[in-house]
């Protein structure tokens, strides 16, 4: 059986722009629907993944993820008549008290509707129209985790902004089956509330989360913990309150502007976008961070408890949450974690597949997802045309790969910014060694260094360093058995104080580091390359960021690698067996 999963939602955001044509920028992304993506699952494996956003340049589009799925097909050599269904990761119904005409009518029936996005599907291919399956955003999310985590069962808890009706739902996987034990409501969105704050710190809502975990290290968390009993409260049993998103009237769940001026009550005026970050915003990233890391504990406490589970599954978007993860990990409630790596809406695309292809389809063998190199691959030929269609560069095919990989890696070493772009595009938002921008981790400077010339990040965040998988303890604080937590980037760890000097440009100000561990099975060439890099500089540890300029996807193909290589001023490009310089270099 072939089952295509699909996320997004193509008309919400120009919904929302016609019925509220006069609100900020900003505002426009408080809305459902964007990370759409396509994913195949065949009855062999996960066989194809990509966003939609990969294609057309547009960071987390939401729209028709028409060539997502083209990829998909032409990936597994499949015709449109080989689908045996197409699953959709939101299952909207209309509710009996929304008025005739209302907004929420209107929106559920030009936007939310499965009827819209199931015609969207016939329209591409005839056919695909009554082969068209909701599933409902939550169960999307959890079986992205449990079916590709290779328990037998396990506790999967998954948070997000919001699926239909909930905002974080707790459930346990058996078997084939997945089975809810608890929803909360978008009333108490942990998601959204980490959101607001993000808008209010401002960042972009529902992309720049990760900055105000980023920044949330500096800041002291105890300054505002009273203001924070009128943000979020923690009940009896696993109950918790967000008291802060009560403050928004009907109408203004479009900008959260209730809640926001609570927050200015509370914290003062917001931070203008692109104003100097001062100490209170680092205080109050802090103080939210640690309401976040609260709520879940106090949930996951219970759970636990209650279930007598020694597993979990994680994933939503606020499962990208590394900290929080981390702390887990750390807190060994758990004998085995898994996160879904595209844990975002893009990851609900793949989950609402895995769903179907479990109900209809034949069992599964339930082993744990490798890495997600599910998006295109290179190919010779396509990198072949991309360098003869270029005059601005040079570049030199090695028929040896090890040496290839030795000159890639002495460059590191002197001190130079390559980029890496090889096989098949990650799924998910990490670039996890197959379209990444490499570094060397000992020099504090190098991450000014890279923010300059493509990244132009706020410099409060570090970036993350990739290590070999059998030497990632003898540099991070790992215990013993919990190893392969790390291959996708997901969880922090302590960096050892002994090599905290030497791992400069990757270590946070709280010795913290977001590490990628690389299995020579998985990645041989970028574990090979972090081995010729410890020949030369006795540390296996690279600096590991996306291939990308900044607001951009990261890069999918060779034309789009060799453009951000030649834009960004990049040392060095190592694509496929190729080594690309800058025409005018003089190194
Ligand atoms: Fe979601």
């Amino acid at each position: 059986m072939n089952v295509i999963g699909i996320s997004g939602l193509d008309n919400s955001v120009a919904f929302k722009r016609r019925e509220f044509p006069h609100l900020d920028r900003r505002d426009y992304r408080i809305a459902q629907g964007f990370d759409a993506a396509a994913a195949l699952v065949t009855d062999e494996e996960v066989a194809a993944a990509v966003a939609e956003e990969r294609f057309t340049g547009e960071k987390s589009t939401g729209a028709f993820p028409r060539n997502a799925i083209r990829y998909c097909l032409e990936a597994a050599g499949l015709e449109p008549g080989d689908v045996d269904h197409i699953a959709h990761g939101f299952a909207f119904m209309p509710m009996p008290f929304y008025e005739a005409g209302s907004l929420e009518q209107r929106r559920y029936d030009e936007v939310y509707a499965p009827e819209v996005t199931a015609r969207r599907t016939e329209d591409m291919f005839s056919g695909w129209g009554s082969r068209f399956v909701s599933v409902p955003h939550h169960i999307a999310h959890a079986a992205s985790a449990f079916y590709l985590s290779g328990f037998d069962d396990a506790l999967i808890v998954v948070a997000d902004g919001m699926g239909e009706l909930e905002s974080l739902t707790v459930a346990v996987g058996e078997g084939d089956a997945i089975r809810v034990l608890r929803r909360y409501s978008i009333r108490q969105s942990l998601g959204i509330l980490y959101s607001v704050f993000t808008l209010y710190l401002g960042f972009e809502m529902m992309m720049d989360e990760y900055k105000v975990m980023g920044l949330a290290p500096y800041g002291d968390p105890g300054r505002y913990r009273e203001e924070m009993r009128q943000v979020i409260t923690l009940g009896d049993g696993a109950s918790y309150q967000v008291p802060l998103l009560a403050h928004n009237a009907p109408e203004e769940w479009e900008t959260h502007r209730g809640a926001l001026r609570v927050l200015v009550e509370l914290f003062g005026q917001p931070r203008v976008p692109g104003d100097a970050i001062e100490d209170r915003h680092r205080d109050v990233a802090a103080a939210v961070q640690a309401g976040l890391e609260a709520a879940v504990f106090h949930v996951l406490e219970h759970f636990q408890q209650a279930s007598g589970a020694r597993r979990l599954c994680m994933a939503g978007g606020v499962a990208l949450n590394c900290t929080v993860n981390g702390l887990i990990a750390d807190q060994g409630m758990f004998d085995d974690i898994f996160v879904q790596p595209a844990a975002a809406d893009d990851g609900s695309a793949l989950g609402a597949a895995l769903h179907v292809h479990r109900t209809f389809g034949r069992g599964e063998r339930r082993t744990r997802m490798k890495m997600p190199y599910w998006g295109p691959d290179l190919t010779e030929d396509a990198i072949q045309s991309a360098l003869q269609a270029r005059r601005d560069i040079t570049a030199r095919r090695y028929d040896d790969v090890g040496e290839l990989i030795r000159l890639a890696a002495e460059r590191l070493a002197a001190g130079q910014v390559v980029a890496w772009a090889q096989g098949r595009l990650e799924f998910g938002p990490r670039a996890l060694g197959n379209r990444s921008i490499l570094g060397d981790p000992r020099d504090a400077k190098m991450r000014d260094h890279i923010n300059e010339l493509i990244k132009q990040r706020e410099e409060f965040r570090p970036f993350a360093p990739a290590v070999p998988l059998e030497s990632a303890s003898e540099y991070f604080e790992i215990a013993e058995g919990k190893e392969r937590y790390y291959p996708h980037m997901l969880f922090v760890a302590q960096t050892r104080p002994e090599h905290r000097n030497r791992l400069a440009a990757v270590t946070h100000v709280d010795g913290s580091a977001r590490l990628q561990t690389v299995d020579e099975e998985e990645n041989p060439r970028f574990w090979a390359l972090l081995k010729q890099f410890e020949q030369i500089t006795n540390l296996p540890v690279l600096l590991n960021t996306s291939f990308n300029l900044r607001g951009q996807p990261i890069v999918r193909d060779p034309v789009g690698a060799l453009e951000t290589f030649v834009v960004s001023n990049l040392d060095a490009l190592v694509i496929g067996d190729y080594l690309v310089t800058q025409a005018n270099a003089t190194r």
